[in-house]
């Protein structure tokens, strides 16, 4: 469970991100983070993950309390998130292949385990021909979907993903909708998908939380699944 109680964020510099958010989102859910630029959606994601903290409020994410959480427990808590980050965030230095495998790396999986699950990642973003590419040689949506590969590699219990649809084209869109989609029914994980992009908006139908100047402004339920994508096409 994700839940923000009173949660107000200010960057150093004295920018208020976040003001008065109190939000819920349960184990499994579906949910888009919407929201004009500007809104807070990528602060909101820096909280869950403790890049930075809110200066007032709680925020719990899968069972950690973020207010309380000792830096050296972080790393706990960033086991159960899959990010991908609107800047890819891809180490420019490291093919296609050792991006994904050094997230498996870091929290000391198997070797047999990153040969076996590298591969079947980079296929299920169809990337497998691209493994020993570098970020450099890669698309926006190329670098998009080896990012999108590495924040489910561990198979954590919730993906966020900022803009996952920013730099793609329609088809590979809902190639990537589908493929979140079927993370959050088969895999039973909690999906955020943080987007601008109301074509999305209309073409699936997910709870709804948008934020602007920093609070949320309305939170709708959505009816899980396709406005047109399953019932005839095009709109
Ligand atoms: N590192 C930072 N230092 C200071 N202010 C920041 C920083 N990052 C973001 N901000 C400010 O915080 C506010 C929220 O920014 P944020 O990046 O969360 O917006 P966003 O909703 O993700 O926008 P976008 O849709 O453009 O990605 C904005 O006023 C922004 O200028
Ligand atoms: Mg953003």
């Amino acid at each position: 469970m994700i839940r923000f109680t009173n949660v107000s964020f200010s960057y150093p510099d004295g920018t208020e991100a976040l003001h008065d958010v109190s939000l819920r989102i349960d184990d499994g859910e579906f949910v888009f983070l919407v929201g004009p630029s500007g809104a807070g959606k990528t602060s909101l994601t820096k909280l869950l993950f403790c890049e930075q903290r809110a200066q007032a409020g709680t925020v719990e994410v899968n069972g950690f309390q973020l207010n309380k959480l000792r830096s050296r427990k972080i790393p706990f808590l960033r086991r159960t998130l899959g990010i991908v980050f609107q800047d890819f965030r891809l180490f420019e230095n490291k093919t296609v292949y050792e991006n994904v495998a050094f997230a498996m790396r870091v929290i000391n999986a198997p070797t047999a385990l990153i040969r076996k699950r590298v591969p079947s990642f980079l296929s299920l973003v169809g990337l497998s021909d691209k493994a020993d590419s570098f970020p450099k040689q890669l698309s926006g949506g190329e670098q998009q979907r080896v990012a999108l590969a590495r924040a489910l590699v561990n198979n954590p219990a919730a993906i966020i993903a900022d803009e996952p649809t920013g730099s793609i084209d329609n088809e590979l869109r809902d190639d990537i909708m589908n493929l979140l989609i079927r993370v959050n029914k088969i895999g039973k994980k909690t999906v955020i998908v943080i987007t601008h992009d109301t074509d999305l908006l209309r073409r699936y139908s997910f709870r709804t939380i948008e934020l602007c100047n920093g609070r949320i402004i309305s939170d709708q339920v959505g009816f899980d699944g396709y406005h047109q994508v399953l019932d005839g096409g095009e709109d």
